[in-house]
């Protein structure tokens, strides 16, 4: 079963698009595009560098520390063909009072 955790009204998310939110070891890095919200687990698959300065494209993410780039929303690595690997994405959305929910599926 996934945990719904409220991260902050719309309004309130960074002006600069990007914040950071912990659920114990697991860290998480939400992006603001335009209008949509997108999370995944702030460590890339490559050698586990924060996405933290991460490049968002219209329909992905990349990383700015190799130039591995992931599909949005389903974190497919789209560079890598020999080797197939994802970014671990999560459900974001804003619900009915306009805040913005995280699912992720278990809180260790
Ligand atoms: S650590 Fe992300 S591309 Fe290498």
């Amino acid at each position: 079963m996934n945990s719904k955790i409220r991260i902050c009204y719309k309004k309130d998310f960074p002006k600069n698009g990007r914040l950071i939110h912990k659920v114990n070891d697991l860290v998480i890095l939400i992006l603001k595009k335009r209008s949509k919200f997108f999370a995944f687990e702030n460590k890339c698959p490559h050698v586990g560098a924060p996405m933290t300065n991460s490049i968002l494209t219209p329909n992905s993410v990349i990383c700015d520390w190799h130039g591995w780039e992931f599909s949005l929303p389903n974190g497919e690595c789209l560079n890598l063909e020999e080797e197939p690997c994802s970014l671990n994405i999560f459900p974001v959305y804003l619900n009915e009072k306009d805040e913005l929910i995280l699912e992720i599926e278990k809180v260790k």
